[in-house]
């Protein structure tokens, strides 16, 4: 099976939506693949896998290993990789050390990188030197402390200008993509109406080209879910009830059972 391409996913525009979860090990790539058009490894990862309580602390070790996992459990779906706080904003050239360095390491297609018309720039110089890459606008995590926390983005018409010229200059820097998160839907509805480049939405809107969402939040597996998220299922209490009866059955020594060891040879 062919990956899918960034051209390919391009053609999705305005024609049917993109679908795009986060993924950061090689079960759940596996899993997902057949069904998404983008696995992103996210630097959520920091939260959902290691408990951090933001993505700061995560590093590009950390991204390069879980991305080749994922990579190694994906055939279809193009896997993006985000560039963790630090690796990519002191300069075009240090970014493009460490985006190559993702690219050659895990056999992703592309990097995603947070911000929007101060990293313009920086994209087109990873762009222009082969490096696909997603842009992220809107609420970007790795900014929580100059935002004070999680906080939704773009909720009065003053604060629209500048987000609609980030998703241009994203645009005009050559970025095949931007995640608009946490805004007011009209705003992102605005952008995706008004601009080529493909917008993949979480806590956004409906009408964006494509749809996001941290895989783990819908499977029903995290303690915290906020407003934008759907969960499918309650895997929470799945997971709990067979823990549950894993234990007893250790317990009252029904496990293993007959099924489950291994007998001698009889001759
Ligand atoms: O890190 C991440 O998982 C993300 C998505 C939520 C878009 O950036």
């Amino acid at each position: 099976m062919m990956r899918i391409t960034i051209p390919k996913l391009k053609e999705k525009k305005s024609v049917t939506p993109i679908v795009c979860l986060t993924s950061y090990n090689f079960y759940t790539s596996k899993l997902i693949d057949p069904y998404i058009d983008l696995q992103l490894v996210g630097d959520s990862l920091g939260m959902v896998v290691y408990g951090m309580k933001s993505t700061i602390g995560v590093s590009l070790q950390m991204m390069i290993l879980h991305g080749k996992a994922v990579v190694s459990g994906s055939s279809r779906s193009l896997v993006v990789i985000d560039m963790p706080f630090g690796s990519y904003e002191e300069s075009p050239s240090i970014a493009f050390k460490n985006a190559s360095l993702i690219l050659k390491e895990t056999g992703c297609q592309a990097v995603k990188i947070e911000g929007g018309s101060h990293m313009a720039e920086t994209v087109k110089f990873l762009v222009n030197r082969g490096i696909p890459v997603m842009g992220h606008i809107g609420l970007t995590p790795q900014s929580l402390n100059k935002f004070g926390g999680f906080k939704t983005q773009g909720l009065t018409y003053k604060e629209w200008e500048q987000f609609e010229k980030d998703a241009l200059d994203l645009e005009n820097a050559g970025a095949f993509a931007i995640v608009i998160e946490g805004v007011a839907s009209d705003l992102a509805t605005k952008i995706t109406q008004n601009r080529e480049i493909l917008t993949i939405g979480i806590g956004a809107s409906a009408k964006c080209d494509g749809q996001i969402l941290v895989t783990e939040d819908l499977l029903g597996l995290s303690d915290y879910v906020p407003k934008f998220v759907k969960k499918y299922i309650n895997l929470n209490t799945l997971v709990a009830e067979a823990v549950e009866s894993y234990a007893n059955e250790v317990k009252e020594r029904k496990f293993p059972s007959k099924d489950n060891i291994y007998e001698m040879k009889k001759k």
